[in-house]
């Protein structure tokens, strides 16, 4: 295993059979705890201690699509929705500015409300305002000619999970009018119009093998993007999925720390599911590759409304109200919140 974990920290590539054996490494054993370690060597050649913060805006819980797994889907009945006004987004940015942030996530559901003249218009107010911020979107699946209107807004970044990689499983996931390669055109439009780009899966949703994990990563070699999101599956009592186990903590880890390894210059989020099935989560994330925090700027009142599954972290360290703790507990670890645009350092561009 061990000679595994060289070959992917010098940069070469392994057999999906060898992947299988990692992904499926026994937890706290030797090898993890190897691969655990070059993954956080690999993350200092590239990213030196520096960790990269995200001011999270929750825009809107209106959803149109039905994702099986997701809370916000439009088939549940029992949440309160919400969206945020314009002025609520850009109060939420002019305070994170304050604090220090100088990345922007708008992340909705794909609500209809907002129109795309709407979105250009809140970022470019933003890129006006905060010239040296970025914005990053996050708000689904539109066609091409949209992308390129918000990315000539100054929208710099787009993060839209792939979700898993092989039709059958993407099929067990999603409503049958949601198409895999429509979701895939999506990321190949949004990296040829010039946006960084950003995709991901969930670890330990229903149905997902080794195989379909194997599939996810051989996707993102073909889609090389800027930005990896992961994080465990999580259920949601307002779903069809309420029953499902959870995704596994050590099994999550392992996959921050294998995308480190093949993807070196990759930024890649400790995430807030991570930091939501376990107390020390997201610190665990952040010493196994991850290099990117997230926390949530959004008002108060709206937080425990954007529910995509049950128990999420929302208060504490994972918010705004915790920068200083979550800042002291980082350097605990050895790294550094630093207050920049956190663009990927990539070696192709
Ligand atoms: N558990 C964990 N992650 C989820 N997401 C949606 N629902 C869940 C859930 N129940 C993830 C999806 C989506 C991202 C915003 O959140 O991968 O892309």
């Amino acid at each position: 295993m061990k000679g595994l974990i060289d070959t992917l920290f010098e940069g070469n590539n392994l057999t999906n059979e060898e992947l299988k054996t990692l992904i499926e490494c026994e937890d706290n054993s030797i090898q993890e705890e190897y691969l655990f370690k070059q993954a956080d060597k690999k993350r200092r050649q590239t990213y030196g201690n520096e960790i990269y913060i995200r001011g999270l805006i929750e825009i809107s819980n209106y959803c149109k699509n039905n994702c099986l797994y997701c809370g916000i889907r439009c088939g549940n009945l029992n949440i309160e929705r919400y969206r945020l006004s314009e002025k609520n987004i850009l109060d939420c940015v002019s305070y994170g500015y304050s604090l220090g942030f100088r990345t922007f996530v708008m992340q909705g559901g794909e609500d209809l409300h907002f129109s795309d003249k709407d979105i250009c218009q809140i970022v470019s107010k933003i890129k006006k305002s905060y010239p040296d911020c970025a914005v990053t979107l996050s708000i689904g699946e539109k066609d091409k000619q949209t992308y390129q209107d918000f990315f000539n807004a100054g929208a710099d970044r787009y993060l839209l999970r792939h979700e898993t990689a092989i039709e059958e499983h993407y099929k067990l996931l999603h409503p049958s009018a949601m198409k895999i390669e429509k979701r895939k055109q999506c990321l190949f439009d949004l990296k040829e119009i010039g946006f960084q780009v950003g995709s991901g899966f969930m670890v330990g949703s229903p149905f997902q093998t080794s195989e379909n994990i194997i599939a996810d990563l051989r996707f993102l070699q073909e889609l090389q993007p800027d930005m990896i999101g992961i994080g465990p599956f999580i259920p949601h009592i307002d779903t069809p999925f309420r029953d499902k186990a959870q995704g596994d903590l050590h099994k999550t880890l392992r996959l921050v720390a294998i995308l480190r390894l093949m993807f070196p210059y990759s930024l890649i989020p400790s995430t807030t599911a991570l930091g939501s099935i376990a107390e020390n989560g997201r610190e665990l994330g952040l010493q196994v590759g991850a290099n990117v925090v997230m926390p949530n700027l959004s008002p108060t009142n709206v937080r425990k409304l954007y529910n995509l599954y049950n128990n999420k972290a929302f208060v504490g360290k994972e918010a705004i109200e915790g920068l200083e703790e979550l800042k002291a507990q980082v350097k605990s670890l050895g790294y550094e919140i630093v207050i920049s645009r956190g663009d990927a350092k990539r070696n192709d561009k």
